[in-house]
């Protein structure tokens, strides 16, 4: 397992610009969005700038009805988005659990190293996309809740 964090875990959302992402575990914000008039909106950001991490990956989750839960493990720092739908996020760091729901394609959630997450959707056909800062590695991942905690229980230790 190469899970490691560089810093203390703390639950809930801090504001504090792109360097507040020292310690916490998540954050929501507001994707820079930009009105094209007449012909919609255009939302982006930067890996590395906007980002704390350089993106190494995308991928996105489409075609699953409503009612489906998916994920239920642990891994690195990624960056979730909605760009269509409805999904709620269930996050859990072994001590506290919070809920996200992504519901507009404005929204980011920013998602630190070792937080277990749940992924519920609450309309079908909704878009989960995530962009991810390591290359898809399995060994990165926790899939057992159990050996989460235990995960948990020796990373608060430091
Ligand atoms: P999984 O992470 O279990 O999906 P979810 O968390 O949404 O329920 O991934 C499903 C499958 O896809 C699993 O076999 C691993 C594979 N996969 C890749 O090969 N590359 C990737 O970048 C990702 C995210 C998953």
């Amino acid at each position: 397992m190469r899970f490691g964090l560089t810093y203390p875990m703390k639950s809930g959302i801090l504001y504090g610009g792109k360097a507040g992402f020292k310690a916490m575990q998540y954050r929501l914000f507001d994707i820079r969005t930009i009105e094209t008039p007449g012909e919609g909106y255009l939302s982006f950001f930067e890996g590395g700038t906007e980002l704390p991490f350089e993106i190494k990956r995308i991928y996105y989750i489409h075609g699953t009805s409503a009612g489906v839960m998916r994920g239920g493990h642990a891994h690195r720092r990624q960056l979730l988005f909605c760009p269509y739908g409805r999904i709620r996020i269930l996050l859990d760091d072994g001590r506290e659990k919070a809920e996200v729901l992504l519901d507009s394609p404005d929204k980011g959630l920013l998602l630190d190293s070792g937080l277990w997450r749940e992924m519920l959707w609450e309309q079908s056909d909704s878009v989960l996309c995530v962009a991810a800062s390591e290359h898809y590695d399995e060994a990165d991942y926790i899939r057992d809740y159990d050996q989460f905690l235990n995960w948990c229980k020796e990373a608060h230790k430091e």
